[in-house]
């Protein structure tokens, strides 16, 4: 350990919060991404600044993240350009969501279309901290093996509590949804709007508080922190919303949107 964060896990001490969960920070088995070099996620917290889940930024005013973070437009907020969650680091924009549409079929009891879009009530400010990344193409599917990146601000330990931190990032490879659905792991639960991630020895994953945040490949985002056995166990990787299978919906949402408020 250096000494800034020997003194920082001073500090912590002091402050009564776990040093060792903050030495390796958060998404299970990663490692801390240069600060503001993962431009496209957004924190998505409650107005009373808790971080709830994960998003990315696709346009200005758009950002992708999961179903299940819907917390409810009046209570939520979406910071961008952020990287410690506990640190002002004059690189937020903070911004209220003006319109929530999660996937209308989404079923909370399988996590089918675990997918839904937020309208921001102003442009977030594309700069050097801030900025968007690409959708796949309508039915684009990525190989098995092929590595991508998950990045965000969930659970380091598949035990452990969750305390502001700094962001994380791990790469994993995908898992053919053939050996995810088989019955020494998910034993069919995995949908074809679903894609796995992670390593078969486990040990590096999202978990809880990654959710709605992106799995980046090739530079898209093919898929949407969704849900997990545990986090990090062998046999049971990561289960991604295959945003590939929802490129149509997302630009048909966006498009209504634009041409609903046109005729205003
Ligand atoms: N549902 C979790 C959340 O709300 C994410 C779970 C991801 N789990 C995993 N093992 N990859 O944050």
């Amino acid at each position: 350990m250096d000494l800034p964060s020997f003194l920082l896990c001073i500090l912590l001490e002091v402050l009564a919060i776990n040093c060792q969960d903050v030495a390796q920070g958060r998404i299970v088995g990663g490692y801390a991404p240069v600060p503001h070099s993962i431009k496209y996620i957004v924190s998505i917290q409650t107005t009373e600044r808790q971080h709830v889940c994960g998003g990315s930024l696709i346009n200005k005013y758009w950002v992708i993240t999961a179903a299940h973070c819907n917390v409810g437009i009046n209570k939520m907020m979406i910071v961008a350009g952020d990287y410690s969650l506990i640190i002002y680091e004059g690189t937020e924009q903070e911004i209220l969501p003006q319109l929530l549409v999660p996937h209308p079929e989404y079923n909370s009891t399988t996590n089918n279309n675990d997918i839904m879009l937020i309208k921001l009530k102003a442009p977030v400010y594309l700069n050097s901290y801030i900025s968007i990344i690409l959708l796949p193409r309508q039915g684009a599917s990525i190989l098995e093996g092929r590595v991508c990146r998950v990045s965000g601000w969930g659970y380091t330990s598949p035990s452990g509590g969750q305390i502001p931190s700094t962001l994380r990032t791990v790469k994993l490879p995908i898992v053919s949804t053939e050996k995810c659905n088989s019955s020494e792991s998910f034993g069919g639960l995995i949908t074809e709007n679903m894609v796995c991630a992670g390593y078969s020895a486990g040990g590096m994953d999202a978990c809880q508080g990654d959710s709605g945040g992106p799995l980046v490949c090739e530079g898209r985002v093919y898929g949407v922190v969704s849900w997990g056995r545990g986090c990090a166990d062998a046999q049971f990787p990561g289960v991604y919303t295959a945003v590939s299978k929802y490129r149509r919906w997302i630009d048909n949402t966006i498009f209504s949107f634009y041409s609903r408020c046109n005729k205003i």
